[in-house]
């Protein structure tokens, strides 16, 4: 058994969990305008949204976060059983622990016994073959495959990849060759228009943005490493704002995914109204469900779906695409950085829904 692998599995989940979160975040430098006249009742709400032929229920899902420990398994057990009661979509951690050993895929294959008509998605590194890919589908009948992006963990990682050569032609290899949707994930460093632009050219069509502002990958490996040398590195990549905000002239283009560093349901809905379709959360469910236990998850997930629809109600939005025509005020950092970019955020706060 792969001990190195299993004690990281662990380490993440530990220093996850006790890492503090973020203070500042680009969510609050958005505001909405309020409207005194929404004209809408909640039951007019429609909260559903569509990734390519996947129809998610709600516009939430549990971000990918573990398998292939004893341990994990018992989390993903949980996990699935909060999303199959509360009809969320959820997303396994990767899953070539379990592809390289058999005696491993019980801890992801826990998450379809337990949820076997959710929505599920698989998950491995860009670096893998078609043959890992099929592999991991298959272990969950996944209904999507998510491919991670990690070059900063990796990097930090003492025990980490260091060539990172032909990932957008393999890519390419497996959105061609999947018979589900292939979702390009990053892990909390954000994307840029350019990388959205090389993925569309390499024929993606679903990208999870993985901004800066959550669980901080750097930071997790950092705390592994006998030195500790790379906390100055902390802070690097796109928050998720800002990622959306790169991802205004792809939108015709790509399917948006937002995640990381994703607080509350406000967060959540000034995503959709920059054009994602969905939204991931990972480590704050975590931390719920290590706190409070899955009745604890369950109430949470609950809270969000009720919450969501209230703010859509306070924008007048009747679902997640009106949501895409509310005006929305970019300031500050968020604001500095469209400047320098030539994102058009005036067109965004002029918007009528
Ligand atoms: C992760 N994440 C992750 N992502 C991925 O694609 N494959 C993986 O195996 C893991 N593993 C993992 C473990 C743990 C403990 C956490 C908390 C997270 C990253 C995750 O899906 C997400 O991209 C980031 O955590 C940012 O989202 P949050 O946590 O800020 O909501």
């Amino acid at each position: 058994m792969d001990t190195i692998r299993q004690n990281r599995k662990a380490d993440h989940i530990n220093i996850a969990l006790t890492s503090p979160f973020t203070l500042s975040s680009d969510f609050d430098e958005l505001s909405f305008i309020h409207r005194s006249l929404p004209e809408v009742g909640m039951d007019d709400i429609q909260l559903q949204t569509n990734i390519g032929p996947l129809t998610l229920d709600y516009p939430i899902f549990i971000n990918a976060m573990t398998g292939g420990s004893e341990k994990s398994g018992v989390i993903n057990a949980s996990l699935a059983e909060a999303a199959s009661e509360t009809g969320i979509a959820m997303a396994v951690g990767s899953q070539h622990a379990a592809i390289r050993e058999e005696e491993l895929a019980h801890t992801f294959k826990v998450v379809r016994k337990k949820n076997p008509n959710g929505l599920v998605f698989a998950n491995i590194g860009a670096d893998a073959p078609l043959d890992y890919a099929l592999k991991a589908i298959e272990m969950l009948e996944a209904d999507a495959l998510q491919v991670h992006l990690n070059v900063p963990q990796e990097l930090v990682m003492p025990e980490g990849e260091r060539t990172f050569t032909s990932l957008l032609a393999k890519l390419e290899k497996l959105s061609a060759k999947l018979h589900v949707p292939v979702i390009v994930k990053e892990t909390g460093f954000g994307m840029s228009t350019e990388t959205l632009m090389q993925l569309q050219n390499a024929g993606i069509q679903y990208v999870d943005l993985g901004g800066k502002g959550g669980t901080n990958f750097i930071h997790i490996e950092n705390e592994r490493r006998s030195k500790r040398d790379f906390e100055y590195l902390k802070d690097w990549g796109q928050s998720t704002v800002v990622s959306l905000l790169e991802a205004q002239s792809e939108l015709d283009e790509l399917t948006i995914i937002a995640s990381g560093g994703i607080r509350n349901p406000l967060d959540a809905v000034k995503s959709f109204s920059l054009g994602a379709s969905a939204a991931g959360i990972a480590g704050p469910f975590l931390k719920i469900l290590h706190d409070q236990g899955v009745a604890g998850l369950i109430m949470e997930l609950e809270v969000w779906k009720e919450h969501l629809r209230m703010l859509l109600l306070l924008q007048g939005a009747k679902s997640i695409p009106n949501l895409k025509q509310c005006p929305i005020i970019a300031g500050g950092k968020v604001r500095e950085w469209c400047e320098a970019r030539g994102i058009d955020w005036q067109r965004l706060a002029r918007r009528k829904p």
